[in-house]
């Protein structure tokens, strides 16, 4: 996913874009670049790397303008070099342009040009889309006619940004299909473009969101919005809560840092508004769910990727548990072409920090066109998968920017908790004391997770045992067997240590092979249903000398005396454990992967959120 960001107005747009660019780099970060119009000329800048190559180049050799476009990239089509970083500019040198998504019909339209005489400089489909602009203002239309006319002919999911040096009293942008946002900030007397909130928000909070198919004329005095058809919308700003250090890491050396502790807040914020301790009641006022409803629903598909699915595994406990409603786990990226089973009374609820999740998005299309209940539970305000669901549950974080997702994880699961005791209490599955208890032990998950990151320095102990390990297994079981999949996926995609999350049950039927002194197991064994099992799985894995890790409850000697080492967790009651099993492996991971001295927030290959297939 890439970062974009434009401006318009009577400031120099370059220390602007770069600012904005800069709270965008969680996206996607293999190569940067800035264009502006300075002196009736479009000046471009680019470089390969991070965006600190970007800043320097432009200290080098400056450039300034009333009006520019930045973007970080996280190559699709091309290396990730300099020729290949946006913005692209065209064969006439009057337009430019930055892009997110994938022109998927790139070939022929290279082919067209190239036929034309256009000389392609790079090896993006990004750049089709520059001449094709500048094909169409060379016969006759004018930038938002061209603009127009270029956005019809691609195919695929994709966010454009251009603007021309003939016509520098705007920017045009349009957004078609799910390829990330765009959102339309309004300033005084000066207005900006940009993939995602933090990048805007110390400079506005008044913000449009484009929908697919729609596009904007940014002048410094507003903006314009029109279906790609040209059909004329209203649409009014809205007003982002967000305060700019919530996007900022503060005291904390790692956004990934800031989140991990920020979860006793996000927990909080989840919370807010939804459990009436009194009553013993849930609202989810979002979900648009009503009594009717929640006992005509007799299947619901959660579908997600990476760890988001993971918090939807642990709701599958969850939502069967009390609702007994079937819950099927699909990964997004299968649900999406294995012609999934649906009917009306069929609930696909999509997981996703982002919203922009193209193989999550695409799931959601597949559940639609089958006719199913589409509801979403979401992160990011204003995000696709948030506007395309019947209902919503959002997870009221506020932004997470490192890429390895926690409060985006923990959230979800306790959203999931709600929604399990919603529908179980609209269906009548649930007695009342049942509920009652389920709903006030929500009063102090908050709190539990605080105690529990208070246990940091017992943990960076044992990251420093275990921070040069080739490799490690993660073990757990009944509603904690999911954390064993989300705690392997922590260390592996942070530290680049091989592990492998797994049902404890299964290690007999083959992977306990793997065990000797050399691969430590990370055991989950707190007090919960499953506990009598996990003690035995301790059993084998020490049997066979592998070094044992046990995530248990406080004061349980029994396991503290057979493992090496301890992650200690307060008393939780079970249905919200794995809220609480998961903090110790997320700062596990992270301070193994800070010993090894890896850059935590921006892994190698990952973007925040993968809006290509
Ligand atoms: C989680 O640590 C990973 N970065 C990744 O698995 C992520 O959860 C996945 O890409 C889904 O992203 P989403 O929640 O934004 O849809």
């Amino acid at each position: 996913m890439c970062g974009i960001v434009g401006y318009i107005g009577p400031r120099d747009a370059t220390p602007i874009i770069l600012g904005g660019l800069k709270r965008l780099e969680y996206r996607g970060y293999d190569s940067a670049g800035i264009a502006v119009l300075q002196n009736g000329d479009i000046a471009v800048r680019r470089e390969a790397g991070k965006l600190s190559q970007l800043t320097d180049a432009v200290q080098k050799s400056p450039i300034s303008g009333k009006i520019g476009i930045g973007h970080t990239r996280w190559a699709t089509h091309g290396a990730p070099n300099q020729q290949n970083a946006h913005p692209h500019l065209g064969h006439t040198g009057k337009v430019v342009v930055v892009h997110n998504g994938i022109v998927e019909n790139f070939l022929e339209l290279r082919d067209e040009l190239s036929a034309e005489g256009v000389d392609f400089k790079s090896e993006t489909d990004s750049e089709t889309i520059v001449h094709l602009v500048e094909h169409y203002i060379a016969s006759g239309l004018n930038l938002i006619e061209a603009a127009r006319a270029t956005f019809e002919h691609l195919k695929g999911a994709n966010v454009i940004v251009v603007m021309s040096a003939d016509e520098p009293d705007k920017i045009v942008t349009a957004r078609i299909g799910n390829a990330g946002g765009v959102v339309i900030g309004f300033g005084e007397g000066e207005m900006f473009a940009a993939s995602d909130i933090p990048a805007i928000l110390e400079h506005t909070r008044e913000v449009v969101f484009l929908e697919s198919h729609q596009m904007a004329v940014i002048t410094r005095s507003g903006a314009d919005f029109q279906t790609l058809n040209g059909t004329k919308l209203e649409i009014s700003p809205q007003t982002i809560a967000w305060d700019p250090v919530s996007a900022e890491k503060g005291e904390y050396r790692h956004f990934m840092e800031k989140e991990i502790h920020e979860q006793v807040r996000a927990l909080t914020d989840t919370l807010a508004g939804r459990v009436d301790f009194d009553e013993g009641r849930i609202r989810l006022p979002q979900l648009n769910l009503d009594e009717a409803l929640a006992k005509r629903i007799n299947k619901i598909y959660i579908t997600a990727c990476g760890t988001a699915a993971y918090a939807g595994m642990v709701g599958k406990y969850l939502i069967e548990s009390v609702a007994r409603i079937p819950v099927e786990i699909d990964i997004a990226s299968e649900f999406r072409y294995r012609d999934p089973i649906v009917d009306e009374n069929t609930v696909v609820l999509a997981i996703s920090q982002s919203g922009e999740t193209a193989d999550t998005l695409a799931a959601m299309e597949e559940g639609r066109s089958k006719g199913a209940i589409l509801w979403s539970i979401v992160n990011a305000i204003g995000s696709q998968a948030m506007r395309i669901a019947d209902g919503s549950i959002s997870m009221q974080t506020g932004p997470e920017i490192g890429v390895a997702s926690t409060k985006a994880f923990t959230a979800p699961i306790v959203d999931l908790y709600m929604l399990a005791i919603l529908l179980a209490d609209l269906r009548g599955t649930i007695d009342p004391v049942k509920r009652r208890q389920m709903v006030a032990d929500l009063r102090f998950v908050p709190d539990l997770v605080g105690q529990t990151l208070e246990r940091e320095a017992d943990i960076e102990k044992i990251a420093h045992a275990l921070k040069d390990i080739k490799g490690c297994l993660y073990l757990g079981r009944g509603i904690n067997m999911p954390i064993a999949y989300e705690g392997a996926l922590k260390l592996k995609e942070i530290s680049y240590i091989h592990a492998e999350g797994y049902p404890a049950g299964e290690m007999k039927h083959g992977p306990i092979a793997l065990i000797d002194e050399e691969m430590p197991v990370i055991c989950l064994a707190p007090k919960d249903p499953w506990h009598e099992k996990m003690i035995s799985q301790i059993q084998q894995a020490k049997a066979r000398g592998g070094p044992v890790v046990a995530v248990a409850t406080d004061g349980d000697e029994l396991v503290a005396d057979m493992a090496d080492h301890v992650l200690w967790i307060p008393e939780t009651p079970w249905m919200l454990s794995p809220v609480i099993t998961v903090i110790p492996l997320q700062v596990l991971a992270y301070h193994i992967a800070s010993l090894r001295g890896l850059d935590v927030d921006q892994p190698r290959n990952l973007a925040k959120s993968v809006t290509v297939e």
